[in-house]
């Protein structure tokens, strides 16, 4: 599968109504789950007057969030327009959107203009994409101090749903498919750009949470 198929169903799946509902829920409980965690880890790392690259941010949860934190400046990139015209106009009801830039497209094609960003993230984002490998070692290299990921373990029972969720994706002509990649894997890659686990915590059967540092 081309990432362009890809991205043509990330476009679908997150559309406006999609887009509309998770800010609704972001706007009535905040975050919540795996996002809290990797805040409450970023947070404790310090988060002071850095620039953020927050990578298929959604409806911002994260960029939100750490701007009440402190941080200086934000780039979200994200393959869904209708999550980043969400994510837009609520950095303009919050108060920061002159410190808040927006990138639409495929991370792993525009990754070359970027600049390194002091903080790295992507909350569920790699089990979206198959080129699992550009896209952790293009975001990592782009991390100049905090990488933070949170993405889904590697068990059989996931890959398991991985297939049965492709064949039914199929059955509907869906463009979207969801991937399971290897944790021994993506590790490996975030550690050979220069980047060191600072902290990493399973939740429940689904996901995990991992925080890289540069030394
Ligand atoms: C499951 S949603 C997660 C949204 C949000 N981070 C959250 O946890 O609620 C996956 C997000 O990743 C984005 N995404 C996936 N692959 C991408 C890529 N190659 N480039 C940019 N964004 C991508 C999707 O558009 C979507 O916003």
């Amino acid at each position: 599968m081309t990432c362009c198929r890809q991205c043509e169903g990330l476009e679908n799946l997150f559309n406006s109504k999609v887009a509309r509902e998770d800010l609704d829920a972001y706007r009535k409980r905040g975050v919540t789950g795996t996002t809290r965690a990797l805040l409450d880890q970023l947070r404790a790392a310090g988060v002071q007057d850095m620039s953020l690259l927050d990578i298929g941010g959604g409806v911002g949860a994260i960029q939100h969030e750490l701007f009440k934190s402190g941080i200086g400046s934000s780039l979200a990139v994200d393959a869904s327009s209708a999550y980043l015209a969400a994510a837009k106009s609520e950095a303009v009801r919050q108060g920061y959107a002159d410190r808040a830039e927006y990138r639409f497209g495929d991370f792993v094609q525009i990754a070359p203009e970027l600049e390194p960003h002091d903080i790295v993230t992507l909350d569920r984002v790699i089990c979206c994409f198959p080129d699992m490998p550009n896209m952790v070692s293009l975001s990592a290299a782009r991390a100049k101090r905090l990488y933070g990921v949170v993405y889904p373990q590697d068990g059989w029972w996931l890959r398991g749903a991985q297939h049965i969720a492709g064949a039914a994706l199929a059955l509907v002509r869906s463009k979207y498919r969801f991937y399971i990649h290897s944790t021994r894997e993506i590790d490996a890659l975030i550690q050979a750009e220069g980047l060191r686990p600072r902290f990493h915590t399973r939740a429940g059967l689904v996901w995990q949470v991992s925080v890289y540092a540069r030394e």
